[in-house]
């Protein structure tokens, strides 16, 4: 089996999010030292065309394409059945998957953020939950996509800024927790990142929201993706991609809350009209 060729680091990746942006980044960068690949998100026929790839370039790789919608739970349980029953061997987890939504909460869709909830924190705790155990006995590893928002309260995209706040407390929890059994967690801070993610949280009608620094802070993909990959080996709490993305987060982190409430109160992200949906 190609697990036991010692080129491998892990016997499994399970990637959430495997569809688009980092998930499938992430798919291309641990094709090569990953034996068995499980690509996790909706989109089914998008992830089938990468496992092909990733295939044809990886000789002996595994791939399993598992769709599942990640806000209902059914799916994920069916989907936590299924990896709870994986062969034995090592496991990285890169809990990926994730949507926001950008525009004032009180013009928000009930059911976009029950989703959101769902999908940026229940799924990650469930899966989390599910497998670090076998983690535990066998060996293994956690990447959490977080986000620079997560160290920030940020009007008109607050449910995704604190439900990344989650992400990074509990990651950073988790980790102190099966540190001393040697495995590692990470919980990755990208600033604005050109992946799918701006579509998708936009509401109908809307702008993308003003922020005039925001093109300043852009980082490519495979600099987040390789960067969290190297961050989890060398057993760092946090991965803030780029030197002006870690010095944002830490600035935001040593500011005075009332600084930035009145930052924050200039509403950097104030969109251009309300959601019609
Ligand atoms: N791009 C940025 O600027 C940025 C910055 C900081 C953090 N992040 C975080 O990075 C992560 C990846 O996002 P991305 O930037 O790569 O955006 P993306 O291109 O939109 O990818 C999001 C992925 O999440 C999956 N997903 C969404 N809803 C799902 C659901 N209900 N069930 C299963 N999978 C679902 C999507 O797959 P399907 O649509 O096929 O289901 C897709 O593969 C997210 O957690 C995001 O919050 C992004």
């Amino acid at each position: 089996m190609l697990w036991e060729n010692k080129a491998m680091k892990y016997a499994h990746a399970v990637i959430t999010g495997a569809s688009s942006g980092f998930g499938a980044a992430f798919a291309h960068r641990l094709a090569g030292e990953c034996a068995h690949l499980v690509l996790v998100a909706r989109r089914g026929e998008v992830m089938d065309a990468l496992a092909e790839e990733l295939c044809a370039a990886h000789g002996g790789l595994k791939v399993t394409v598992r769709p599942c919608d990640l806000s209902d739970t059914a799916a994920r349980e069916s989907l936590i059945r299924d990896l709870t029953r994986l062969p034995k061997g090592k496991l990285l987890l890169v809990n990926n998957a994730g949507l926001g939504d950008y525009g004032e909460y009180v013009a928000s869709a009930p059911e976009r953020n029950h989703r959101m909830l769902q999908v940026n924190v229940v799924a990650v705790a469930e899966l989390t939950r599910a497998l670090l155990p076998r983690m535990l006995e066998q060996g293994g590893g956690i990447i959490n996509i977080a986000s620079l928002a997560a160290d920030l309260f940020i009007p008109d995209f607050a449910v995704y800024a604190a439900s990344k706040a989650f992400v990074a407390s509990f990651s950073e929890a988790i980790r102190l927790e099966v540190r001393s059994a040697g495995v590692p967690v990470v919980a990755v801070c990208p600033g604005p990142v050109h992946t799918g993610f701006g579509d998708v949280a936009r509401r109908h009608g809307c702008t993308n929201g003003y922020s005039p620094f925001k093109k300043w802070f852009y980082t490519p993909i495979p600099t987040v993706v390789n960067g969290a990959v190297d961050a989890l080996e060398s057993g760092k709490a946090r991965y803030y991609p780029s030197l002006r993305i870690r010095m944002a987060g830490l600035l935001v982190r040593n500011l005075p809350l009332w600084v930035l409430r009145l930052v924050m109160g200039r509403r950097p992200r104030k969109v251009s009209s309300h959601d019609e949906a």
